[in-house]
């Protein structure tokens, strides 16, 4: 079975201390996972280390960065390296993430040179897709993410894909509280593992992890994962809070 994650993404929250602090709240509930569930902690830069430091005695449980940069090394002031974090032993990148392909104009092809230099460092992209509102209006989001897939992953060698993640997360739905119905998100699932599966056939298809995002909450979670196609969520504002995030973590199936 292809693995159910549930991954928060802090994104720029929280001091070191209520870092520190959320850490410890929700690994001291010791959720039991099962060998097909992870849990996955986005946190900022400067708190990689530490939180790395705080799961690696829970089984399942691992952090990514948010972003790395598409160069390996060099005179690029203020940006880290995919080699930085291979180096202190970070698992997941957030790539894509609709914030980032707006305020700092990421495209599908830097996001491409992300993905590239992600994997070629051991680390597993979350590659991040989604449509904005006036496509969701217009119908037409099917095209947009498939578009969103073809020119950031497709030219990955098949092995590359294997268990890879992708994160579908609908830009009108993050942060806004309005979440996509459980339907409208397998529905999307679907079309997505349809398109991976017709370029890499179903086995890959079926290898990768699709997780949803846009206000996954603690009494939707359940609902929007039992969906056939959702394998977990990418959750914002409600990882922040312990009890919130540790009841998401429990509606993986
Ligand atoms: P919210 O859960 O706050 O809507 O954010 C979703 C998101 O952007 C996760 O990456």
């Amino acid at each position: 079975m292809r693995k159910q994650i549930a991954a928060a993404n802090w994104k720029m929250n929280l001091t070191l201390q209520q870092a520190n602090e959320l850490l410890d709240e929700i690994t001291n509930k010791n959720i039991s996972l099962s060998p097909d569930q992870q849990v996955v902690f986005g946190v900022p830069f400067p708190y990689l280390l530490l939180a790395s430091e705080k799961v690696k005695s829970n089984a399942g449980y691992f952090i990514a960065a948010q972003n790395c940069y598409n160069q390996a090394s060099g005179a690029y002031t203020g940006e880290v390296s995919a080699v930085m974090l291979s180096s202190c032993e970070i698992g997941f990148v957030i790539i894509g993430h609709s914030e980032r392909r707006e305020y700092f104009w990421e495209d599908n092809e830097m996001l491409a040179q992300k993905v590239d230099i992600c994997l070629s460092n051991g680390l597993k992209p979350i590659f991040c897709c989604g449509e904005p509102l006036e496509i969701r209006e217009a119908e037409t989001q099917n095209a947009y993410v498939e578009t969103q897939i073809k020119e950031s992953l497709f030219h990955l060698e098949s092995s590359a894909l294997h268990n890879f993640v992708v994160a579908y997360e609908p830009i009108w739905a993050i942060g806004t509280g309005k979440t996509a119905s459980a339907e409208q998100a397998q529905e999307m699932h679907a079309h997505i593992r349809s398109v991976f599966a017709q370029k890499y056939g179903n086995d890959i298809a079926e290898s990768i992890s699709i997780l949803y995002g846009g206000s996954v909450k603690a009494n939707n979670a359940n609902e929007i994962f039992g969906k056939k196609d959702v394998d977990g969520g990418l959750v914002g504002g409600a990882s922040l809070k312990a009890d919130e995030f540790a009841e998401i973590i429990k509606g993986l199936k």
